[in-house]
């Protein structure tokens, strides 16, 4: 007999099977039918965006044996080393954003100018992008990630460098992928929740697997390189001596540092806590780049309920960059350990 409640669990030989799976692209087509004036061109960019994050977790889950690790022989504009895996990915980021034909403008970490689209004449976005976040990570199997940005072009634009270089709080949506023991899709709109999506590799699609996500008030976690310690402003020194003295509890905060910002901040979206990279008198203007790892991290954040601000304790989504892979000092987690932070610095 059929069952009445086709849309809950059906029970098979006692086990729970759910037959009412939200994918990717089903929650994206949800999405658009409530927005009546959209086009759909947002979604067809989202499911570009899906493919290139499966071809890259298929890519680096075999990369040990089809002999992707190791270095690639060329450096990206920042100075850093490319790995084969950073190659790749970041080709697979530029045709599949390509071949949507719906994003004009894309800024990736591995490329040192904006690359415009200028075939796809109805293309309205901007996406900025790092293919493969930690990738220093990569060869030890360690967990990286994939970061994305997006802007929607102001009316009129076919596309120009101005139309990406916006502060973080005119992104429409923003996110990253983990790769780790699964990958975790995390994407969030303007104004919106925080999704996080699982990908199925039977069924090679992202499944809801965490809606609606909120980051705990606090929590005695921070993940800082404190190799750099040497290199830090005092009050920043001050403020990381602070945590490892007892707390309330009477105990001092755990120290959690896995080195690819994209593992460190899902970690810290889960758990609580505080990740920072900050600027220090060896890197004044901070590590981490605006356009495509603070600016959609922060969203992020902020969407879930925390916060992020650079070094100079000013909101990250509000800062301007004045050059595409331009860098700055972040602080982003829980809200209340944030506004620890900010003590520390009035
Ligand atoms: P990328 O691999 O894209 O160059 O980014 C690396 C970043 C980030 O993932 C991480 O938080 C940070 O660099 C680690 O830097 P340190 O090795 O200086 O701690
Ligand atoms: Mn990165
Ligand atoms: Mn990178």
């Amino acid at each position: 007999m059929a069952s009445q409640h086709a849309d809950t669990d059906s029970t098979m030989s006692g086990e729970k099977v759910n037959t009412n799976i939200i994918t990717l692209t089903r929650f994206l087509t949800e999405e658009q039918t409530k927005h009546k004036e959209a086009t759909g061109d947002f979604t067809l960019l989202c499911h570009a965006l899906q493919f290139s994050f499966k071809s890259i977790a298929y890519y680096i889950r075999r990369s040990t044996l089809i002999n992707l690790t190791g270095l690639a022989g060329s450096a990206n504009i920042t100075g850093d080393d490319q790995k084969k895996l950073d190659v790749i990915s970041n080709d697979l980021f530029i045709e599949a954003m390509r071949s949507s034909g719906k994003c004009a403008v894309l800024v990736s970490e591995e490329e040192d100018n904006v690359i415009f689209f200028n075939d796809g004449k109805d293309a309205r976005y901007a996406v900025a992008c790092d293919p493969i976040d930690g990738s220093s990570n990569l060869d030890a199997g360690v967990s990286v990630g994939t970061i994305f940005a997006i802007h929607k072009l102001p009316e009129g634009s076919k596309g120009r460098k101005e139309d990406i270089l916006k502060p973080g709080s005119e992104q429409i949506a923003a996110g990253f992928t983990m790769y780790g023991a699964s990958a975790q899709l995390v994407i969030t709109m303007k104004g919106g929740s925080v999704n996080g999506f699982t990908l199925d590799n039977g069924l090679g699609e992202f499944i809801l697997t965490h809606p609606d996500m909120r980051m705990p008030r606090s929590r005695a976690i921070y993940s800082v390189n404190e190799g750099n310690s040497l290199y830090w402003e005092e009050n920043v020194k001050s403020y990381f001596n602070s945590l490892k003295e007892p707390q309330e509890n009477g105990k001092p905060y755990s120290a959690r540092y896995i080195g690819s910002m994209v593992a460190d901040a899902y970690r810290t979206l889960l758990y609580g806590g505080i990740f920072a990279y900050p600027a220090d008198k060896k890197s004044p203007k901070g590590k981490l780049r605006i356009l495509y790892e603070c600016a959609p991290m922060a969203m992020v954040f902020e969407n879930a309920g925390g916060q992020a601000v650079d070094s100079k304790m000013t909101r990250m989504l509000d800062i301007v960059p004045e050059d595409i892979h331009d860098k700055a000092g972040i602080f982003m987690g829980s809200y209340d350990e944030v506004e620890k932070v900010k003590a520390f610095h009035k």
